[in-house]
């Protein structure tokens, strides 16, 4: 036997030791955004030294930032290989709506072939698989490649500290790419490698108007509601082609070519799939480009919540002192987080009417990015596809965001793989987020596959 086939073995071995590993790590509620689960953020990062400690990994650290710690470790020992940065992210989106979950989020639960917990598919199922594949191989041979593991608990809240770790950490990080397990499939027979993000701008925007709420009968036609006043501005930010009316808002976006274009649309992606993923009765969108454009490689901007006046059970006559919605604007090169909320800003000043008060706040952002589809990396991943699924995996743009990936261009000069096993009925972000275990499993594979490739 090789080397390769016995870590192969290996891993089809200890599937359970595997998934009791992923099973652990989940239970820990690793709310980046959530100030009460600030120690449950440093449990996770020890979780991780822990296991990176049983690989033989060396320099492991955890690294203090303004937030929370990155996790780095190292294997530098592989005479002419390459060496990749794993990149990961050990934070999770906050489980609400609780009531929604039909088990617990932070106790992860087999349900047939899924396994069901907050963080299963985004993104610690990935970073277990990561793991488990280099557990495999280390367990019966020295590691076919030099490895760099960066791992950050700030993902799911725009990455705020990570760019200025990277600034100041750029020889120990310094890599030939980076391998980001943070993107997944298109379906579970299709591998995907992911080539270009979009990138992210949030904001809210603030309407207040009178010093309190008042009786709607008493002052109601009198004064500016606020409620109304911020669902008018919001609604006339997309026009009824789906453009976004921001001023300057399209200047610095990048046409997607005619070439592109075409293998775009030969992805098995369309309307009814996108209906059937969505349970939205239609679709709709910019006019003139197909829902994968409009999703990979067009800008767009949503309200993601709104907070105003009575909302409880029944009625109440109240005209609410103020109203807030949350925007977010996913981006395409070459727009800037920075340069968006300043057009929003103008908007709002353009279109504000007068008798309330409104203002912006910029809460975080990352900036989109385009891979490269012919280095190192893509073609040991490319081939590791191969090897496992029996088929070259296809490429396609992402509409989600991962700031790191281009921050690593402009800091460390390095390119991305962007790959994962997590499918689009995973439900991330969402209640019942789930893992589906077959795929997981040939994911540990097709990573086992990818590190002797690089070898
Ligand atoms: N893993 C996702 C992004 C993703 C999902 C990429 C599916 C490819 C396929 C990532 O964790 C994420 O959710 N990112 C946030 C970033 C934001 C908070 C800056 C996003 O896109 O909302
Ligand atoms: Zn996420």
């Amino acid at each position: 036997m090789t080397h390769q086939e016995k870590a192969l073995s290996y891993a089809k071995e200890n599937k359970e030791k595997f998934l009791d590993n992923l099973k652990e790590v989940l239970e820990i509620p690793s709310v980046s955004t959530d100030p009460a689960h600030k120690d449950d953020m440093l449990k996770t990062a020890e979780w991780l030294v822990e296991k990176l400690e049983s690989l033989g990994m060396e320099n492991i650290k955890i690294y203090p930032t303004p937030r929370h710690p990155v996790v780095y470790a190292d294997w530098l020992h592989a005479k002419d290989a390459p060496t990749v940065l794993v990149y990961g992210h050990y934070d999770v989106q906050p489980e609400d709506p609780l009531d929604e979950w039909i088990t617990p989020p932070f106790k992860p639960t087999q349900r047939e072939a899924s396994l069901h917990a907050r963080g299963a598919s985004d993104m610690k199922g990935q970073i277990v698989a990561t793991l488990s594949a280099i557990e495999s191989i280390v367990k019966n041979d020295d590691f076919p490649s030099n490895i760099k593991f960066m791992l950050e608990g700030e993902e799911e809240i725009g990455s705020p500290s990570l760019a200025d770790f990277m600034e100041s950490h750029k020889e120990l990080l310094s890599a030939d790419f980076c391998l980001n397990p943070d993107a997944g499939m298109l379906s579970a027979d299709t591998p995907t490698i992911t080539y270009a993000l979009r990138g992210l701008a949030y904001a809210e925007l603030h309407v207040t108007g009178p010093s309190h709420d008042l009786h709607s009968g008493l002052f109601g036609g009198a004064v500016r509601n606020p409620a109304n006043t911020l669902m008018k501005l919001v609604g006339g930010m997309k026009d009824e082609d789906g453009k976004i009316t921001l001023p300057g808002f399209y200047d610095k976006v990048r046409d997607v070519d005619a070439e592109e274009r075409a293998e775009l649309a030969k992805l098995p992606v369309d309307e009814a799939l996108l209906r059937e993923q969505t349970g939205s009765p239609a679709l709709w969108g910019e006019k003139g480009y197909s829902p994968v454009e409009q999703i990979g490689a067009r800008p767009t901007l949503d309200v993601n919540g709104m907070l105003s006046g009575f909302t409880g059970e029944g009625a109440k006559t109240v005209l609410p002192a103020k109203a807030m919605a949350k925007i977010s604007m996913r981006l395409v090169p070459d727009q800037t987080p920075e340069e968006v909320y300043e057009q929003l800003r103008q908007y709002v000043k353009e279109n504000a009417p007068e008798g309330v008060e409104c203002e912006v706040k910029a809460l975080h952002g990352g900036n989109p990015s385009i891979s490269e589809r012919d280095g190192v990396g893509v073609v040991a991943m490319s081939d590791a596809f191969e090897a496992v699924w029996g088929k070259a995996p296809l490429f396609k743009r992402e509409g989600g965001s991962i700031p790191v990936v281009g921050d690593m261009q402009k800091i460390l000069g390095i390119e991305s793989v962007l790959t994962g096993f997590g499918l689009p009925d995973d439900r991330i972000h969402s209640p019942n987020e789930k893992l589906d275990l077959p795929t997981w499993y040939r994911g540990i594979d097709a990573l086992i596959h990818f590190f002797y490739n690089l070898g």
